[in-house]
């Protein structure tokens, strides 16, 4: 029997980091720095720098992140926020949450990111914000988007929590927007050893307001000055996400590298390969494969011992969740056809070239067949 490969290898992220993360794990036990703390406020220094933003404030969740985002912007009942139907289900959360109404536009087909053709047509009085998603670690088209925002006198906020180091047009993503949102779920290609989230921007205002709301909306303790939150990052996560920004820039490299192989390798079989814009530099959170036979082709995936995910089975306009917004089959055919057929591969930088290959083998046997 061959090696199996599983679809994300957490422990071999950890193995290679076992020493680094045991020394910062150690350092706020011995602080007892558990709630925020020295390791998250260096933490929100570096990895502001990192994005090139001159505010970043840590959160428990990328969701937290994404709720505070829209309350900062006055999102409220009654308001409208113009999104995608094809991402994870906490992009539409956060406007929610705030008790406004997302309201979706299609995706494009090539890479399944929000269509700028189509948003115009969707914006109302009503619309308080528009929330695309970096999906899979690929930049959105933002220089049209921004456009329409600035005609509109729209809010543009970034959903990153897939797209760590992704750039448009040479630039890291998180900047161009309002303020953008990134996740640090273990799984992400900067994942704490636990949840956490983060709002980053340049807007001084909106800085100190999320960093009241994240802790009970006060600045000064026990004096609220609004209702508030306990979205407060663990100083546990502040410090292994200190660990681990460092070897960010090298794991997307090779994420990259990964990604360029399997393109090349399976350019001669049926799949539709990801394509990366011009305009991107993709963080290959997920690499992402289409076919019409995409349930065959993962069970003969799961037969051979090769784990694979589906990003994501159905979209969000179709989910029981939001039955009640009256979308039906047929509303955005371009992501009910990518939750068709899209499947990820393994793109994790602790893979090896020849786990790489033999993905590639199995896939090609399945079209042999
Ligand atoms: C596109 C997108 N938005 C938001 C989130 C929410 O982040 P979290 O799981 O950290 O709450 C995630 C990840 O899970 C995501 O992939």
């Amino acid at each position: 029997m061959s090696e199996t490969i599983p679809y994300f290898d957490m422990p071999a992220q950890i193995r290679s980091l076992r020493k680094d993360l045991d020394a910062a794990i150690a350092r706020t036990l011995d602080q007892g720095s558990f709630c925020l703390g020295p390791d998250v406020v260096q933490f929100e220094k570096d990895f502001a720098k990192y994005i090139g933003a001159e505010h970043c404030i840590a959160f428990n969740s990328g969701t937290s992140a994404l709720h505070i985002a829209m309350l900062l912007l006055g999102v409220g009942p009654g308001d409208e926020v113009v999104t995608t139907p094809f991402t994870f289900v906490a992009t539409s959360w956060a406007i929610s949450y705030c008790g406004a109404k997302p309201v979706y536009v299609d995706i494009e087909d090539g890479t399944m990111n929000l269509d700028p053709k189509l948003i115009e047509r969707a914006i109302t009085p009503r619309t308080k914000a528009i929330l695309p998603v970096h999906l899979y670690g690929q930049s959105f088209d933002i220089d049209p988007i921004l456009d329409i925002c600035r005609r509109k006198k729209i809010p543009l906020v970034e959903d990153a929590a897939q797209a760590h180091g992704a750039t448009y047009k040479g630039k890291i993503v998180g900047t161009f927007g309002e303020m953008s949102c990134y996740s640090f779920y273990p799984a992400k290609n900067l994942g704490a050893c636990g949840e956490g989230g983060a709002l980053v921007t340049n807007n001084a205002p909106y800085a100190a307001r999320a960093r009241s709301l994240r802790e009970h909306g006060a600045t000064v303790r026990y004096y609220h000055d609004e209702i508030g939150y306990n979205y407060r990052m663990e100083g546990i996560q502040g410090a292994t996400l200190g660990v681990k920004l460092k070897h960010l820039p090298k794991w997307t490299e090779r994420r990259r590298a990964i990604a360029k192989i399997y393109c090349e390798l399976l350019s001669d079989t049926p799949l539709q390969l990801p394509h990366e814009a011009s305009y991107a530099q993709s963080a290959y959170h997920c690499f992402v494969i289409r076919h019409p036979r995409r349930d065959e082709l993962k069970k003969h995936l799961d037969a051979n011992g090769v784990g694979s995910a589906m990003h994501y089975p159905v979209p969000l306009h179709l989910q029981k969740c939001y039955a009640s917004l009256g979308y039906k089959p047929g509303d955005f055919p371009v992501s009910e056809k990518a939750a068709r057929e899209c499947l990820s591969l393994p793109v994790y930088p602790e893979l090896t070239d020849r786990q790489v290959q033999r993905v590639i083998e199995v896939i090609k046997a399945f079209f042999k067949k």
